[in-house]
């Protein structure tokens, strides 16, 4: 990586993504914040190259977009941007399609991408598409940047990206409500709060790593503890009769909703206008 990136927003997700570049030794890092705290914090932790608005990027600049996306109008109304950049912009931001910050930003060479949070620990999953202007050595650029914090997909229907967002993007908040309810009946039932975390964390860790090791399907993996008449079943069995699953799919599909009304807000508004999403 020898270009310069500017990572802007420098809140959960910037800092995994800053986190993950300083691993992969990338020199020549500055973050744009308007938090002057989080700015000391990078710069007395990590050395790094700090400002508070991004007046001074370059043509050439690989910028990575954190932001909120309710931002995301603000920002471009700023212009830091010049329309004849060659730089690539790669966005993070929930909702916001490529065409939109093709169009705001007046870029072509753009990534739209979903990271997660376990890319803090660099157990990221990255969906990610491009625009179909963007060429090949800024898409291994862009690769080559997510996969510093995670693993990565590429897409080329940038409409499944509304649905990862939900999967992948708000995964890990779906399954730790689930653990949340685990470790709330670990509690009752008598153990402490630690014990009750480690269960509840080996129990988690261990089912994703029997999926990824042993490739059974999930399906698979429930039928094996689900003994016929057994202690599983009976727990199984309740969760079918009240229609869970169902209550999980219609919980996602409403997160993936969500995400396309994000995008949808940047395309109903006429350009230039650089309204709000609510
Ligand atoms: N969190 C996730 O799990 C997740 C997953 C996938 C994608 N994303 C996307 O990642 C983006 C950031 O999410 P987050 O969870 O990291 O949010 P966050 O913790 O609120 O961080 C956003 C950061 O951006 C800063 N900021 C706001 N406007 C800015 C501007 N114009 N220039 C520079 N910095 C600016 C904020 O500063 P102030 O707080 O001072 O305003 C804050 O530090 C969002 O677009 C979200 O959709 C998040």
């Amino acid at each position: 990586m020898m270009k310069r990136i500017v990572v802007i927003g420098a809140g959960h997700m910037g800092t995994a993504i800053i986190l993950g570049l300083l691993q992969k030794h990338c020199a020549d890092l500055c973050v744009v914040d308007p938090s002057e705290s989080r700015r000391n914090i990078l710069n007395e932790r990590h050395g790094l190259k700090v400002a508070k608005s991004p007046e001074n990027i370059g043509d050439d600049d690989i910028v990575v977009l954190a932001i909120p996306p309710q931002t995301f109008s603000t920002f471009a109304k700023g212009a830091y941007l010049r329309s004849d950049r060659t730089g690539l912009v790669i966005s993070v931001m929930a909702g916001v399609t490529t065409a939109t910050i093709s169009n705001l930003l007046a870029t072509n060479q753009v990534i739209r991408a979903i990271p997660n949070t376990p890319s803090e620990i660099f157990q990221g999953m990255t969906v990610f598409c491009a625009s179909s202007s963007t060429n090949a050595k800024n898409l291994a650029i862009a690769e080559d940047v997510l996969q510093s914090f995670g693993k990565t997909l590429r897409v080329m229907d940038e409409s499944l990206i509304d649905h990862a967002t939900a999967l992948c993007g708000g995964g890990p908040a779906f399954v730790a409500y689930f653990a949340n309810a685990m470790q709330d009946f670990a509690m009752q039932s008598g153990f402490n709060h630690t014990d009750a975390a480690l269960m509840v964390g080996q129990v988690l860790r261990g089912t994703a790593d029997l999926l990824d090791v042993t490739g059974k399907s999930a399906t698979q993996i429930c039928n094996e503890v689900m003994t016929p008449q057994g202690t599983t079943e009976r727990g199984i069995f309740h969760f079918m009769e009240n229609n869970l699953e169902l209550i999980v799919r219609s919980g996602l599909a409403k997160s993936s909703a969500r995400s396309r009304e994000l995008g949808q807000f940047f395309n109903v508004k006429t350009r230039g206008q650089h309204a709000r999403p609510k």
